[in-house]
């Protein structure tokens, strides 16, 4: 989040455009208003906004648990006007390099076994699978558990 980046903490005039992007993005399991407001005012969570112009076009929502030196990556979406442009992958360097700040160690999350689009991006960015969730999601859809070591140096 250097003074050039887009990428800054959400702050609660984000939150209708964090709404429609959710609604665009998924199609069930969505956060609504009240909890992207909740996850802004708790301390266990970070949400990271994309605002390149001021327009926002993509978010990624960590949370952190007491005594877990793991990062969860709860939800990660762009718009779909703007997919394609590196704008998540910017969101995950800036997620990990978040993380770090914290002293954590681990960054830890779930994705839909049939979302190619995102297995691709954790792996790209180093990420592995270990482990699986059966039925995870609104729709009977199993989870694939992805981590990554987050190293100091980087
Ligand atoms: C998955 C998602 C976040 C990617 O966002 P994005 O900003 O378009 O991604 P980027 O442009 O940063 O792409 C980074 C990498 O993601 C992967 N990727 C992105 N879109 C992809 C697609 N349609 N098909 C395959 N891989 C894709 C690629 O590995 C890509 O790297 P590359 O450009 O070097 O090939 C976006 O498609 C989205 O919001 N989807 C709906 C919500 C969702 O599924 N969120 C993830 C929940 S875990």
């Amino acid at each position: 989040m250097n003074r050039m980046s887009p990428i800054r903490p959400a702050v609660p005039a984000d939150v209708s455009a964090l709404v429609a992007i959710e609604n665009l993005c998924f199609p069930g399991n969505r956060l609504d208003r009240r909890r992207f407001l909740y996850q802004l005012r708790t301390a266990n969570s970070a949400t990271l906004v994309d605002a390149a112009d001021g327009e926002v076009r993509g978010y990624v929502l960590l949370l952190f648990r007491r005594n877990s030196l793991a990062a969860r990556i709860y939800s990660i979406a762009t718009h779909p006007l703007h997919t394609g442009k590196g704008i998540a992958a910017a969101l995950v360097c800036a997620a990990e390099q978040l993380a770090r700040e914290r002293g954590l160690h681990w960054q830890r999350l779930e994705v839909r076994q049939d979302n190619a689009a995102s297995l691709s991006l954790f792996q790209r960015h180093g990420y592995r699978i270990f482990g699986s969730y059966a039925d995870y999601y609104h729709d009977g859809m199993d989870a694939v558990r992805l981590e990554k070591e987050l190293s100091l140096n980087q």
